[in-house]
């Protein structure tokens, strides 16, 4: 179940929307952590167009990433804000791609659906916790979860009012999480998956304030065990 678009706080900035539009179709600068993860996706892009599930995807804008380095995939975003989904099918639409390739859907509750390649940027620190997500995305049977995150020494959940969303919506609130490494990585072993973090290139390490809020970025290539 999406959750409800107007408690949603991916559903009330004009600012965001226009710089998600932009990005979709490829006319905003490549996003730092765009250009990592297409990067850290590559040694698990075979032949044979891989299905490659871009969770959270916004206005779908990883797959310029995608494209300009050569990666061939099946491209697929999913996206549980109705807004982001509308740009990235009409940028789609316009770019004369398919926008069928684009959902909308909350990734716990995805079912029945397999791929080879899953990506997750800045998107899983805003669910309630981490377990649920990845779950289903473990059951997609992916070689590989690639996920842009707050990982840290400890888990700590925090609920609070975003406080950057247009006027008359400041009293939305969103989580802004961080997930210990290694209730992550013990989750994911008993789901089959070996986990590595790498460091963000971007943020080296160093703390970054999304919306005023302290984020510590890095990244976790989780492979599935044979
Ligand atoms: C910060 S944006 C990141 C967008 C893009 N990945 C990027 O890095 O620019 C987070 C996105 O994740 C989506 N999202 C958050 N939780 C989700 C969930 N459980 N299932 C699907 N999408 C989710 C939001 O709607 C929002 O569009």
């Amino acid at each position: 179940m999406i959750p409800n678009p107007d408690l949603n706080i991916w559903e009330h900035s004009r600012k965001l929307r226009s710089l998600v539009r932009r990005r979709g179709l490829d006319l905003a600068p490549e996003m730092d952590c765009a250009a990592q993860g297409a990067e850290l996706v590559a040694p698990f892009v075979t032949p044979g167009r891989p299905i490659l599930l871009d969770v959270g995807c916004g206005g779908a804008h990883f797959y310029h990433s995608l494209k300009r380095r050569g990666l061939k995939t099946d491209y697929r975003g999913l996206d549980s804000s109705p807004s982001m989904v509308k740009i990235a099918k009409s940028a789609f639409r316009k770019l004369g791609l398919d926008p069928s390739k684009i959902t909308l859907g909350d990734v716990r509750d995805l079912k029945d659906f397999r791929c080879q390649i899953v990506v997750m940027i800045n998107t899983l620190s805003f669910n309630a916790d981490f377990r649920q997500p990845l779950d289903r995305l473990a059951a997609t049977g992916a070689r590989a979860l690639i996920i842009r995150d707050f990982f840290a020494s400890k888990t700590i959940v925090k609920y609070e009012i975003d406080g950057f969303l247009d006027p008359g919506f400041n009293h939305l609130k969103g989580y802004w999480n961080q997930w210990s490494r290694t209730e992550v990585s013990k989750f994911l072993s008993s789901l089959g998956y070996r986990s590595t973090f790498v460091p963000d290139t971007r943020s080296k390490g160093k703390i970054e304030l999304v919306v005023n809020k302290p984020y510590r970025w890095s990244w976790l290539v989780a492979e599935k065990l044979p």
